[in-house]
């Protein structure tokens, strides 16, 4: 599969979908997914928190190690007004839920400001079930360079049942807590010498949630899957996936990684 950004009439499904990185904008190549296609839906979308402000390192009172840290992530991640981003958000959202089976799981990172919207437009439109907050905390946060609140030590992962089906539990793998500590990826993981993405993601998390909310061979969706920490986790489980994003750099860094990853199932 070439790794141009490819427009819808060029993708047919399955063919060019299962377990292939497929470059293009999500909320048009979603529509080609058929409907209920999918076990588990696990993905990290852009949450609109994108800003201006470079921590500077080592040249202030707190004396830093290291590099500056940008707070822009990139143009993917900025819209004009919340009203926006919500409303892009309520699309994307439309298609995953048609895409995925019912009694499937919905888990996604979201912004912990913004993440009740999308626990509301789930329950009240789809009649969706929440299932409660994973707390993905980091060993290593950002320093907070002005000293006007803490660090912002944790993210936020929702997870929602779709009504009309049988869950996917695997309780026989143990207990599990509804968090886990894991460093920054971007810090401490590069690739050619460059850091491998602005929000990357650690496998971890993805293979802790695909091992529990869904089985061997299951399908498995990630609409905006940067450099496919979703995918990687897939491979080495054995699930087969659908990972989509538009810009190609993080395609190409996908497809390296798949490449570099052993797994059963192809
Ligand atoms: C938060 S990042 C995901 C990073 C990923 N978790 C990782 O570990 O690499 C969100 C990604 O969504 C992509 N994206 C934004 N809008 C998109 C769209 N409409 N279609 C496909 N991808 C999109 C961005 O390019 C960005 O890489």
């Amino acid at each position: 599969m070439p790794l141009e950004c490819l427009d819808r009439e060029t993708l047919v499904y399955p063919d060019n979908f299962i377990n292939k990185v497929i470059c293009g904008d999500s909320l048009e190549l979603m529509k080609l997914i058929p409907a209920e296609a999918v076990e588990l839906i696990f993905t990290d979308p852009p949450y609109a928190i994108s800003n201006e402000v470079i921590i500077t390192r080592g040249r202030n009172k707190m004396k830093f190690k290291g590099k500056d840290i940008s707070q822009d992530f990139g143009d993917w991640d900025k819209f004009n007004s919340l009203e926006e981003f919500m409303d892009w958000t309520f699309k994307w959202l439309d298609e995953a839920v048609r895409t995925l089976r019912g009694g499937g799981m919905l888990c996604s990172y979201f912004d912990r400001d913004k993440v009740n919207f999308i626990s509301r437009y789930l329950q009240d439109k789809y009649g969706f079930k929440c299932k409660g907050y994973y707390a993905d905390l980091k060993s290593n946060p950002v320093p907070q360079a002005r000293k006007v609140k803490w660090m912002n030590g944790w993210e936020i992962i929702g997870m929602w049942q779709k009504p009309g089906g049988k869950l996917t539990y695997n309780y026989q793998l143990g207990q599990a807590k509804d968090w886990g500590v894991r460093a920054i990826v971007g810090h401490t993981t590069k690739e050619d010498g460059e850091r491998i993405h602005p929000t990357q993601k650690p496998i971890s998390v993805a293979k802790k949630f695909i091992s529990y909310w869904s089985n061997k061979d299951d399908i498995v969706l990630d609409p905006f899957m940067g450099t496919g920490f979703v995918l990687v986790g897939c491979k080495e489980l054995n699930r087969r996936f659908i990972g989509i994003e538009k810009d190609t750099r993080y395609c190409q860094k996908a497809e390296r990684r798949l490449m570099n990853t052993i797994g059963s199932l192809f």
